[in-house]
C-alpha cells in the first residue's frame, strides 16, 4: 500500500499530546463536549488515528477508518472497531446507519472535502450529526503551521520568541491541506445543511496555550481548535 501521511508518526503523534498535557485537555474537552452522551449511539470516526481521544471515552460502539496501518493497529487495542485500513475517499459506507460521524483533526489532511462529507451525510440516519474538530487555517496555530509549511522549518529569526516550546511536529504540519472554518460550513451548505452549532477552545495564543486547559466555549471565531455539529 501507498505510504501514508501518518505512516511512521504514530508514537510522535501521541506523545506530542502527552507533553502538551493541557492542550490535550482543552482539545479532549471539547472532544466530549460535542460528542454528548454516546451511549446506545452508533458512531463512525474518519481518520479514527491512534485512537487517542476515544481512549479517555467509553468507546465499544465507536468504528473507525484510517489509511495508516501503525496507527490503525494502535486505535484498535484502545477497543476502537477499525472497519477499514485506508482512505475514506475508496470506502463504501452505508446509507442511514450512524447517528454521529466525526472527523477530529482529520479534515486538515483532505483535499477535496465535499465528496468526503458528501458521503458522510448518506450514511448518517436523520438528523444524526455530523461533528468536524479541527484546527482553522485562519487561527494562530492555522498560521504557525502555514508559515512552518512555507518555510519548510519552524526555526526561523521571525518567529524567534514567539513559537510553543513543544510545536506540532513539523512534517504533520507540512502534509496538512489547512482549511477555514467557513468554507467547511460552506461545503456542508452546498450540500443541503442548514442546522449548526459551534464550539471552540485553545483562544490563547499558541505560546501560551499549554500552560493551563481551557474551558469550552460557543463559537468558531477566536479558538485554535473548532468543532462544527451539523445536523442532517
Ligand atoms: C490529526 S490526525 C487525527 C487522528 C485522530 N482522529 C485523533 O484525533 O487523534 C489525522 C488523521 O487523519 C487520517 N487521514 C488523513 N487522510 C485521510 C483520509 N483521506 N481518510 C481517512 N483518514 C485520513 C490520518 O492518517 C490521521 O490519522
Amino acid at each position: 500500500m501507498e505510504k501514508q501521511k501518518f505512516d511512521g508518526y504514530a508514537d510522535k503523534y501521541d506523545e506530542w499530546f502527552m507533553k502538551n498535557e493541557n492542550l490535550f485537555t482543552s482539545e479532549l474537552r471539547l472532544f466530549k463536549k460535542v460528542l454528548g452522551d454516546i451511549s446506545g449511539k452508533t458512531l463512525l470516526s474518519v481518520g479514527c488515528g491512534s485512537g487517542l481521544f476515544e481512549s479517555y471515552i467509553e468507546n465499544s460502539n465507536i468504528e473507525g477508518i484510517e489509511p495508516s496501518a501503525d496507527m490503525a493497529e494502535i486505535a484498535r487495542k484502545r477497543g476502537i472497531n477499525v472497519i477499514k485500513i485506508g482512505l475514506i475517499e475508496d470506502v463504501e459506507l452505508t446509507d442511514d446507519k450512524y447517528d454521529i460521524i466525526y472527523f477530529n483533526g482529520s479534515s486538515s489532511y483532505m483535499e477535496d472535502l465535499s465528496p468526503v462529507y458528501g458521503k458522510c451525510l448518506k450514511a448518517l440516519k436523520e438528523n444524526g450529526k455530523l461533528i468536524l474538530l479541527d484546527v482553522p487555517k485562519e487561527s494562530a496555530f492555522g498560521f504557525m503551521y502555514l508559515l512552518g509549511k512555507s518555510l519548510n522549518t519552524y526555526d526561523h529569526e521571525f518567529l524567534e520568541g514567539a513559537m510553543p516550546e513543544l510545536p506540532y511536529p513539523l512534517a504533520l504540519a507540512t502534509s496538512g491541506v489547512w482549511h477555514t472554518t467557513e468554507e467547511k460550513i460552506n461545503v456542508l451548505k452546498n450540500l443541503g445543511i442548514n442546522k449548526f452549532s459551534y464550539y471552540q477552545t485553545l483562544i490563547k495564543n499558541p505560546l501560551y496555550t499549554n500552560e493551563e486547559a481551557e474551558e469550552v466555549s460557543e463559537g468558531y471565531k477566536s479558538g485554535g481548535y473548532v468543532a462544527i455539529i451539523a445536523e442532517k
